[in-house]
């Protein structure tokens, strides 16, 4: 596959401008990134480029497979293995028993949010950006137990009004089952207040899930800065994970209070006919079955991004998409649509008269990925604020000004009638 012309530019791209962190070694995130050099790409909320060594990770462990058998290859590699729950735990700042690998993180948040026992008095406790899939399970369990969703209110700033939040635990008392949180909505490129959420929580006893899908691997995340009690993630949006992988962080002081959805031969130990026992550690809520593979490629993609280091990370990401939004502000017709104090490399627009679908598309012939954010999804969050579907560009610490550049050109081609 060949680049068009104007990518061939960015395949070497010059050093950033001194406002972008030129302390950064861009240069080298491309080179270790083969895709930086097929297409621009600022779908990185969806699945990002994933760097040479995750690709080679997983490439060798599936050539080992089929040389000599999956199982034996997993026996093989089975030290790789476990030292991936080592880095997802220092990623996070756990300890490596507190962690169990899924394959997405829906189904790490599933596995957390399934297994409380929730009952026709217990209340749900979220906020306006909760992630859709969580809703729709929250919407299933009150189906199903009776117990009730309570919705948070934002606050001025566009984020989960926390004084409201703890006025509603004092309010519901023991009725509050737990509160679930966004960390960084899908929609959005508003950073929740989690640290302050997780006071709230610590404060009055209630367990604390929060959804980090979009926040691990562009934030500095630390569980125990944030004082919650769960956490989900992914591995393919801003960690560079292969698709397929997930996890989920169940601290100790609250794995023995869940009963796991499911369990099967690895998550339990089936010690006399009628009679099993869990095991003593967050893989309870995992399966045996596994793509070692994906794993791999997760454990490299972690290793990784702590060699950037995450303050790195976070402050690279956080200033490009800041450039960003000030060059969308300059298009006529664009309007950033984010909200919050604290934002991220999410970035969601809106061109007046056209279809995100349509804008999304037209970027996708000059080989510029971004994506389309639902209303529809977004019920809460965009539907209650009034705003339709959104484009989403979500930048990565690999791109460049020169990436942005053209984005905001094509935009203004777009706009000005002179493409499509
Ligand atoms: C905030 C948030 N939570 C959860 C998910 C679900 O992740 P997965 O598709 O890996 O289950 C997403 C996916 O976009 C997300 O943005």
């Amino acid at each position: 596959m060949t680049a068009p012309s104007q990518h061939d530019s960015l395949a070497d791209p010059p050093a950033d401008s001194p406002a972008v962190r030129p302390s950064f070694d861009v240069d080298r995130a491309r080179r270790e990134t083969p895709g930086t050099r097929e297409v621009t790409h600022l779908n990185n909320a969806g699945a990002a480029l994933a760097p040479a060594v995750v690709l080679e990770t997983m490439v060798g462990h599936l050539q080992l497979e089929a040389q000599v058998g999956g199982y034996e290859a997993a026996a093989a590699v089975g030290a790789a293995s476990e030292a991936v729950y080592g880095s997802v735990a220092q990623l996070i700042g756990a300890a490596p028993h507190e962690i169990a690998l899924a394959e997405s993180a829906t189904r790490a948040w599933d596995m957390a949010f399934y297994a409380f026992g929730l009952g026709p008095d217990d209340v749900v406790v979220t906020g306006e950006s909760e992630y859709s899939s969580n809703v729709l399970a929250f919407l299933h369990r009150a189906r199903r137990t009776g117990a009730t969703v309570r919705l948070v209110p934002n606050d001025q700033a566009g984020q989960i009004d926390v004084a409201a939040l703890e006025r509603t635990l004092d309010e519901l008392g023991t009725r509050a089952a737990l509160v679930s949180l966004t960390h960084v909505p899908t929609s959005n490129g508003l950073v929740s207040p989690a640290a302050a959420v997780g006071e709230v929580t610590r404060r009055a006893g209630v367990p604390f899930l929060l959804d980090a899908c979009q926040s691990v691997g562009q934030l500095a995340v630390d569980v125990t800065t944030i004082g919650c009690d769960l956490l989900s993630a992914t591995g393919r949006k801003y960690l560079r994970a292969p698709r397929g992988t997930g996890f989920l962080y169940v601290s100790d002081r609250i794995r023995d209070r869940l009963d796991p959805p499911f369990i099967d031969l690895h998550a339990a130990e089936w010690v006399a006919e009628d009679r099993y026992t869990l095991r003593d550690d967050a893989r309870r809520f995992e399966s045996w079955e596994a793509g070692v593979a994906a794993r791999l490629g997760l454990g490299a993609a972690v290793d990784y991004a702590l060699g950037w280091g995450m303050d790195a990370i976070e402050a690279r990401v956080g200033a490009l998409a800041a450039r960003l939004r000030e060059q969308l502000a300059t298009v006529p017709g664009v309007v950033v649509r984010d909200t919050g104090e604290h934002r991220c490399g999410i970035v969601t627009f809106d061109v007046a008269g056209r279809d995100a679908d349509d804008v999304v598309a037209q970027l996708r012939r000059a080989r510029v990925n971004t994506s389309v954010a639902r209303a529809a999804s977004a019920r809460l969050d965009l539907g209650r604020r009034g705003v339709g579907d959104v484009v989403r560009a979500s930048v990565h610490y690999y791109n460049t000004d020169a990436e942005l550049d053209l984005l905001i050109s094509l935009l203004s081609d777009l706009v000005a009638g002179r493409a499509g």
